[in-house]
């Protein structure tokens, strides 16, 4: 589902800041793969190159069929609408719309007429906030607002920035569940964070230092189940 062949990105002229360098990377449809390293090592950059927010220095990024990294601008747009589903680590949620109509706006842009806004709420832990705006809600609430609207796109690729970032712990465990329950719907589910803790719950990790892959396989510390975790 998501193919990376010797991507590099660097930023800047002059001396370039190097944010990722040689990377090969492949994920299937229905895996949970979490990618982990620190703030700078690369990973934002990582999703943004898979979600066609930006392209690559070089390489070649293929996703969901499309070649992101050959495509011209409309395949692009009809790509970003159709086959990937992202939070991001700073939610840009709608400030003038609701919780529900934030959620509602990821069905329409993927055309799907079978979401229920509210039940989609419920199952973030925002069943009582479904007509509060972004303003009267806290960060951990607005981020769950986020990821409702990604879960409402419904798209085969989801990729998460730091999905648990603003949560305290048992929320953030309630979301990373339903992010695995996603991966065994068939979703491809790419997690981003700098907690080694979080990462014992994939069965992949891949371990991201100065925008290179230093390792791929189970999580080095052993996996462990959800309830197993603190952070
Ligand atoms: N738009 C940009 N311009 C210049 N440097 C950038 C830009 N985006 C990211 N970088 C740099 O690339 C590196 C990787 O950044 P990022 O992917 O955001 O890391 P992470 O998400 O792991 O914290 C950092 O050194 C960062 O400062
Ligand atoms: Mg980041």
């Amino acid at each position: 589902m998501i193919e990376l062949r010797n991507i590099s990105k660097q930023f800047g002229d002059g001396v370039p800041i190097v944010a990722l360098a040689d990377v090969d990377l492949s994920v299937d449809a229905g895996e949970f793969v979490v990618v982990l390293g620190p703030s700078g090592s690369g990973k934002t950059t990582l999703l943004n190159m898979i979600g066609a927010l930006d392209s690559p220095t070089s390489g070649s990024i293929v996703v969901d069929g499309t070649d992101v990294s050959q495509a011209g601008r409309k395949e692009l747009f009809e790509f970003r609408r159709s086959s990937v589903s992202f939070i991001f680590q700073s939610f840009n949620i709608f400030p003038g719309l609701t919780a529900a109509e934030n959620v509602q706006f990821g069905a329409d842009a993927t055309g799907r007429d079978d979401v229920d806004p509210a039940a989609i709420l419920q199952s973030v832990g925002l069943g009582e906030r479904v007509d509060q705006f972004p303003h009267e809600l806290s960060g951990g609430e607005q981020q769950r607002v986020a990821i409702a609207r990604a879960l409402a796109t419904g798209n085969p690729v989801m990729l998460a920035d730091e999905p648990t970032g603003e949560l305290d712990f048992i929320t953030g465990v309630q979301i990373l569940e339903l992010l695995q329950k996603q991966a065994a719907e068939g979703q491809a589910v790419l997690v981003v964070t700098h907690n080694r803790e979080i990462s014992r719950i994939a069965d992949r990790v891949v371990e991201l230092s100065s925008g290179r892959i230093i390792s791929d396989g189970p999580p080095a510390e052993g996996k462990a189940a959800l309830e197993e975790l603190h952070w």
